[in-house]
């Protein structure tokens, strides 16, 4: 079966209003960029005629300013769901306009499937190639793609030149089956494969194909500045110690880390320490610093669900194929980020806080209770089934107005219950087999910036002793100090 070649601008026009829509991808890699581009500007077009548009929009994780970008400034998205990192939808979301769901990105593909949502009426797959019986090869990231292309009513497959064919085998597509038929997922180990290199499909879903030449849209990250270096030698420091005290075998155990500049340092002390042995990675996205360590020899293998660097470095890796072909793989998220596998593993997990509070209760979403960041992304997949789950942030934000050790954190994504190992600039606070009056302690001792370390005292001092002492009066004292005068400092509580 040959498919209809189409424009962007025809394949969009099968996108009704109030439509569910699915994309590949992971990060913008993998993402569709040309036909979302072109439902932003059909809305823009409807809009001006007074008619309705809007749509919800099922990813695998964040995409690309060609989506979320576009599509928020265009008021295009009524629901959307999992993460996203765009700056203009994280707007519309804080004014109320987009409903918005941040889920585990484990649970995506997996709710889809059990009918959450309801039905998927189109899918958009970014693919290398597609073939007349129905396999369509992924791109640079998977995300719910072979769930999106199951599900979906009608596909349509974007067909991206700039990842031409070099991309093939690097992909290991496989989507459990539902309770209660679901095995247990066959990967013992990072580097294991469960499933095929394409997504099978029925070929007359497939609407038509957008040729593009498009590259990935990749962010860039701050260079590593004195505090993130900090916390990142910190992180490496406290893993020798417990490689060296035996909890951490001497061959290692698999690294997950987060997204953004803080994990991005983290990875970046850990490949300059030479104590720490070379390593694998079973982790959701895989940034630039990455594969440099696979370039010289610290990290030896990266289970991923994208790779989600600059397009020099994607360039460079397809052009050396021979070299990485052994050394990665791509995995829809349900995969990547399984809880199954994370646990069976022994995953040493790395994320980001925004804040911790004295007891280690962890916020990564929402900056003051209340307005949404990014998202949890797959960091509660990874954490709470980790072996050791690490969490590091800096102790102060916006020139040290913020405290990101407080009493009690004004949002909770990742719970004492789960969280191990707390780590700043200042040091490390190792949670593990503590009560929470020892945890508050050692995280105020260890983790708070020195300006704040007093005033956490004071308040664990006026707390009303029980199980987890708290001034429930006085709890959210400092935040309520930012909101009012812009500084979380306070004469006392
Ligand atoms: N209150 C208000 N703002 C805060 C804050 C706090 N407690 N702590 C940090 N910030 C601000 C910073 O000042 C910075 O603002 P700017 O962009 O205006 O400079 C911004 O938040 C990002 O902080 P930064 O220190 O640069 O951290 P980062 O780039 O490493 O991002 C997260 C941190 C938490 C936002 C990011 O890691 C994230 O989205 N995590 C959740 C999802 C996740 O963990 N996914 C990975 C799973 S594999």
């Amino acid at each position: 079966m040959s498919y209809p070649r189409i424009s962007a601008e025809q394949a969009a026009s099968y996108v009704k209003n109030g439509f569910n829509v699915g994309l590949s991808g992971f990060t913008p890699a993998g993402t569709p960029k040309a036909v979302t581009r072109q439902i932003g500007q059909m809305a823009h077009e409807l809009h001006e005629q007074g008619k309705e548009f809007k749509i919800s929009l099922f990813t695998g994780a964040s995409t690309g300013d060609s989506c979320d970008g576009i599509l928020s400034r265009e008021h295009a998205i009524k629901y959307r769901a999992p993460y996203t990192t765009n700056k203009d939808f994280r707007t519309a979301v804080n004014a109320g306009e987009i409903a918005y769901n941040d889920m585990h990105l484990s649970h995506m593909a997996q709710e889809l499937r059990y009918g959450f949502f309801g039905k998927l009426d189109i899918g958009i797959i970014e693919a290398f190639d597609v073939t007349d019986d129905g396999k369509i090869y992924v791109t640079a990231g998977v995300g719910i793609a072979p769930t999106v292309a199951r599900l979906a009513d009608k596909l349509i497959i974007e067909l991206n030149a700039a990842h031409a064919r070099c991309a093939k085998g690097l992909h290991d597509i496989y989507e459990p089956l539902d309770p209660p038929y679901r095995r247990e997922i066959p990967i013992f180990k990072p580097s294991d494969r469960a499933g095929k290199e394409y997504i099978q499909v029925d070929p007359s879903k497939i609407l038509g194909i957008v040729e593009v030449n498009i590259p990935d849209e990749a962010r860039g990250f701050t260079e590593p500045d004195e505090v993130t270096q900090q916390i990142g030698q910190n992180v490496a420091q406290f893993l020798i110690r417990d490689m060296k005290r035996g909890i951490i075998p001497s061959s290692f155990l698999p690294l997950q880390s987060g997204v953004g500049n803080v994990a991005n340092a983290v990875l970046g002390a850990l490949g300059q320490d030479p104590s720490v042995p070379a390593f694998e990675m079973y982790t959701e996205v895989i940034q630039d610093s990455v594969i440099e360590l696979m370039r010289q020899g610290h990290c030896k293998f990266g289970s991923t669900s994208s790779l989600s660097v600059s397009n020099e470095t994607l360039q460079s890796v397809y052009e050396d194929m021979n070299f990485f072909k052994d050394k990665l793989v791509l995995r829809p998220t349900e995969i990547s980020n399984s809880p199954e596998i994370a646990r069976r593993l022994g995953l040493i997990s790395m994320n980001t806080a925004l804040e911790a509070d004295i007891y280690g209760n962890v916020n990564s979403t929402h900056v003051s209770g209340v307005k949404m960041m990014n998202g949890i992304g797959g960091s509660a997949d990874f954490t709470r089934n980790a072996f050791i789950s690490i969490f590091s942030c800096p102790s102060v934000a916006k020139g040290g107005k913020i405290s990101a050790i407080v009493p009690m954190c004004s949002h909770i994504d990742h719970n004492e219950h789960s969280v191990n190992i707390l780590i700043t600039e200042q040091g490390v606070a190792d949670l593990r087999g503590k009560s929470p009056v020892e945890r508050a302690k050692c995280i105020i001792e260890n983790c708070a910036h020195p300006d704040y370390r007093q005033l956490l005292w004071d308040y664990l001092k006026i707390s009303l002793k029980g199980q987890t002492p708290h001034a429930l009066q006085k709890a959210f004292a400092m935040h309520i100090a930012l909101a009012e005068k812009g500084d979380m400092h306070l004469a006392e509580f």
